[in-house]
């Protein structure tokens, strides 16, 4: 037989100081260290100031019994390993223990050295679980590790793109990021919630990206574009998506289909007005109409602040979503636009 570690702790709990006794003198011969407990009162509050790595818990004890004690034992100390110990044999209280987290049983009266084969076997099972447990929470951090670090590639990959966009149109350099930062100044106006400003930063980011499918000479022509030109242009609608769409959610992918969407409806070849436009584009038309305006285009160049806030003024309701241009308006009024100088 296996002398156990010296560290081991068992906490014999039993309503009867002989049936205490005999079993401290074989645990502790066995080299276990033991303490005792006669009640569950009693057993919780030795607990409480030193967790045992074994109980031993009678069934049948005045007061709380054995066996309504248990599951406190398992649910606060998932570490201890409990052998019910009993004297009469009842098959469907020892099933409910065991079911309940019961490593093991022993009847009474005791035969001393089955007593520390269960002991010995419920510490090795614990032991086990244990094993198990601290695996899986191991496999489980590393997945959550690994698919953070997935999500950082993925998302670094995609501000490649917008770099390799910006770098290919001179005119909008820094378009996107300004657009971002405007959106999300708007977005904290409407108030919007954590998860709706992230997928706000990602759309207002990348809303342009289907552009790097687009013929460099259209969108760097110095002059304004033909309907045809102005088609193949507004193809980036489209292409974003299908770009971005395997590594954003399908509500950023929304964003970026319909930024160029008015709310009554008469904009290029769009199929969503009002409200049944997503919020975050909504949002994104005034930001990306703004800096816009306000940036020097191949065929023209900025236009002063004041002209660009009165035309989000008065595309309110008819281009622009009412609510988010009044965002807009009323950043404008507090001088709050991200990168515009107002007046
Ligand atoms: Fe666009």
């Amino acid at each position: 037989m296996a002398v156990a570690a010296r560290s081991t702790q068992v906490l014999i709990v039993d309503d009867e100081r002989l049936v205490r006794r005999t079993l401290h003198k074989k645990l502790s011969r066995e080299g276990y260290r033991c303490e005792e407990a006669g009640d569950a009162e009693e057993a919780l509050h030795q607990m409480g100031g030193n967790p045992a790595d074994l109980v031993i818990l009678d069934i049948m004890m005045p007061g709380k019994s054995g066996d309504t004690l248990l599951p406190e034992l398992t649910l606060h100390y998932p570490t201890t390993a409990v052998v019910m110990s009993t004297a009469v044999v009842d098959a469907d209280t020892i099933i409910r223990c065991m079911k309940n987290g019961a490593k093991d049983y022993i009847c009474k009266p005791f035969n001393l050295d089955n007593v520390v084969d269960s002991v010995e076997r419920a510490l090795s099972k614990m032991e086990a679980e244990l094993a198990v447990k601290n695996h899986q929470q191991m496999l489980e951090q590393r997945v959550v590790d690994q698919t953070k670090e997935l999500h950082k590639l993925s998302l670094g990959a995609i501000k490649s793109l917008v770099v390799a966009l910006e770098e290919k149109d001179k005119y909008t350099a820094g378009h996107s990021l300004r657009v971002t930062d405007i959106s999300l100044a708007i977005g904290k106006e409407m108030g919007l919630n954590t998860q709706e400003l992230d997928d706000l930063r990602w759309g207002a980011l990348l809303h342009d990206v289907g552009k790097l499918a687009i013929d460099p000479a259209i969108q760097n022509k110095p002059g304004r574009l033909t309907p045809d030109e102005y088609e193949q242009m507004m193809m980036h609608i489209q292409v974003g998506p299908r770009i971005v769409g395997p590594v954003v959610n399908q509500t950023i992918t929304d964003i970026i289909a319909h930024h160029h969407d008015r709310h009554d409806n008469k904009g290029f070849s769009q199929f969503l007005r009002g409200e049944a436009i997503p919020l975050g584009a909504r949002i994104l038309a005034v930001a990306d109409s703004f800096d816009a305006m306000y940036s020097d285009r191949p065929y023209r160049n900025a236009l002063p602040v004041e002209k660009c806030i009165n035309e989000i003024r008065e595309g309110a309701g008819t281009q622009f979503n009412p609510e988010a241009a009044a965002a807009f308006l009323r950043l404008a009024a507090e001088d709050r636009v991200p990168h515009a100088v107002c007046c």
